[in-house]
Parts: structure tokens; sequence; C-alpha cells
């Protein structure tokens, strides 16, 4: 009775551990910081809200948070301007645009697995046969532009890559972005990079491969995590201006603007004061290390290098949905690895995204279960 195209996917394995969520349970599933919106951009907020911003604005959005983009991106070395980018509703319409704007019915797009639990959908709503490339423990969960080459065939479209990541933490490396963008240009194929975890990073600096080559690369960023705006739902797609006209134009007929108030806030955001990212960082690095200690002797795991997700394999006979649910039960949320691919399974997703004292009360109850 209804489409095809959404019956060849769920709801993510995320939300159904949710489901299971009992009243006092711990949450270590969650994907946003469990921080609230600095002041000073509610602040802003409110300030838009007074002077009567509440109506449509440009379909591109503002042009001085266009301006704001081009500024900030110039950090990572990336050279942009006004008709390379459009705000979207979050990091996630960031994504669904360039997926439509890119994939032809039959397309072959190359994914991380473990990745992102929207890759998948997102490719199979555009037509296009999702493909993926292992990311591995033994290199710290990076993928490898080796791993990609494997799997380039002339149906290539698209390689989407997510660093830091989400679900492992890690963080690719200059030379191999400079690997994947070889592989673009010899195979002509675009690199779809989810950067919406670009300042949560605990070692170097973020890479962009639209830093290497902008003509190959669209990239998807937002808000959200780096100034704790999940709710605000606000993003951005950086890509070639002929890419970009395109993606306005599914933009323009299934969103028409990205929100007013939330526009005004993400340019106080990324306009202001750095200080309560960096203070953020900070308190998800010490988080972050304290889950390391915990994990020792109990399970194998890669230390993140980014996000707020580490990646554990535990030495069960479950499997990765069972243990999620024993945990449940037991009073602990985490997200079965396999709900981010086939090669996520064995591991459970942890967010550090919880207070220390609840990251301890959580690993007492993990280490009597898995003991
Ligand atoms: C890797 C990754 N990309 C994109 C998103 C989408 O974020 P948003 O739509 O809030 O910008 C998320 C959210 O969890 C994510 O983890």
């Amino acid at each position: 009775m209804w489409a095809e195209r959404t019956s060849h996917f769920s709801l993510s394995g995320i939300r159904e551990m949710f489901a299971l969520t009992k009243p006092g349970a711990i949450n270590l599933g969650l994907g946003q910081p469990d921080f609230d919106t600095p002041a000073h951009i509610k602040e802003a907020a409110k300030e838009a809200l007074d002077r009567g911003y509440t109506g449509y604005t440009p379909n591109k959005g503002f042009p001085e948070l266009i301006d704001a983009i081009v500024s900030y991106y110039e950090q990572y070395g990336v050279q942009t301007g006004q008709e390379q980018i459009i705000c979207t509703s979050g990091g996630s319409e960031a994504l669904h645009l360039a997926f439509e704007a890119l994939i032809n019915p039959g397309d072959e797009v190359i994914l991380p697995d473990p990745g992102f639990v929207a890759y998948l959908p997102l490719t199979l709503v555009a037509g296009g046969v999702p493909v993926s490339a292992r990311v591995s423990a033994d290199d710290n969960f990076r993928l490898q532009p080796d791993a990609v080459a494997d799997r380039v065939t002339d149906k290539t479209k698209a390689l989407v890559i997510n660093s830091p990541a989400n679900p492992t933490g890690a963080v690719q490396r200059r030379n191999e972005m400079q690997g994947f963008v070889e592989l673009a240009d010899d195979h002509d194929f675009y690199i779809i990079s989810d950067e919406v975890y670009d300042k949560i990073l605990y070692k170097g600096k973020h890479v962009s491969p639209a830093s290497i080559d902008p003509d190959r690369v669209i990239v998807a960023n937002s808000v959200s995590k780096t100034y704790a705006m999940t709710g605000w739902r606000l993003g951005y797609t950086i890509a070639p201006a002929a890419i970009t006209e395109e993606m306005l134009k599914v933009h323009q007929y299934i969103q028409a603007c990205a929100p007013s108030i939330s526009q005004k806030a993400a340019y106080a955001a990324l306009t202001g004061s750095q200080d309560s990212v960096r203070a953020m960082v900070e308190k998800f690095r010490a988080r972050r290390n304290v889950v390391m200690h915990h994990l020792k002797g109990i399970a194998e795991c890669a230390t993140p290098e980014g996000a707020f997700y580490v990646f554990p394999r535990f030495t069960t006979s479950y499997t990765s949905l069972e243990l999620t649910k024993k945990l449940a039960e037991a009073g602990v949320i985490v997200v079965p690895g396999s709900a981010f691919g086939q090669f996520g399974e064995g591991h459970v997703r942890i967010s550090y995204a919880a207070s220390h004292e609840n990251i301890d009360r959580a690993f007492q109850i993990i280490k009597e279960l898995v003991a």
C-alpha cells in the first residue's frame, strides 16, 4: 500500500534501545552533548524573536550566517563563498541534500561500516546501492584508502567519510584524506564529508577533504554538537557551486529555509566566544579517560580521538543486541554495535555525554554483568 522506498529500512536501533529505557536507568546511549546551549547563543535567539525575525529567510539562509560559515572554514584551509553554501535543518538535512543531488538509481555509495545510522537509509531513499567499507579496530577504526579502493567499481558515485566518527570516535589523518581524494579524482566520484564533530577533537586538528580538493567534496556540518544545539536544527552544506544549485532545488521544495531564529543563534555561535566549546571538549576528554580506565581489563577498545563515543568489544558469548538488552534490564542504556552496520557486531557504542558520576555507576553495573 505504501511506497516501496521506505520498506527497505527500519527505524534506527538507537531508538529501539530508548524504548527499553526504564525509569532510573543510566543513559549512555545519547548522541548529543549533555550540556545546555551557551547563554550568549540563547540571548541572540531571544533578541531575534524580539526583533521579529519570525518569517521565512532567503532559501540559502541569511547572508551574514553564510559569511560566518565561510570564515569558520578558513581555519581548515577551505576557501568557499556565498554560492557554495546552504543553511539546512541540521546536518541531517545537509546529508539528505547531498544524497538527493548526487545519486541516481543504481549508483553505488561507499559507506564506512560501522558508520552513522543515517547513511544507509539516505542511500536507499535516493535509489542508490550501499556498499560497505570495513573500518577495523586494528586501524583504530580509521577508514583506510585501501579498504575503499577495494570497493570502488565503475558505478561508484560517492564515498561517505565521517571524521571524527560516530560510533567509534576515530579521527582520519591528512594522508588518509589525501588518499580518498585521489581515489575520487581517479575514479570520478564525490566525497560526502560529514564533519559534525569537527570541534570535538582531543588531538591534532580537524582535516576537511574540501581543503584538499573542494571540487570533489560536499561537506555536511552543523552547530548541533559543537554548541550543544541539537534541538535548534541548524546545519549547512559546503559544495561546488554547480552542485549547490541542484541541492538548493531540493532544499527549497522540502524545507524552504532553515529556522530563522536558529540561524540568528548559529550566527552568534560561530562568531562569538568559543570558550564554552573548549570547556565542553575538556570535560569530554576527562570523561573519555575515565571510560577508558573502566574498560581496562574488561573489553578491547581503541582510544577515541574525537566525538563522545567509545566502541568496545566485550568478551561475552552474547551478540551485541543481546548484551545491550541485558544491560538495559540491569539499568544501563548503550547501543548495539550492529545498529551501525554488519561490522559493528560484537561491539557496543557507549556515549560519555553523561556525568562522571553516572559513568562510574554505569560501569559498576557493566562490570558485574560482563564478569
Ligand atoms: C555522524 C553524524 N552526522 C550527522 C548527525 C546529524 O546531526 P544534526 O542533524 O543534529 O546536525 C549526527 C547526529 O547524531 C551524527 O552523529
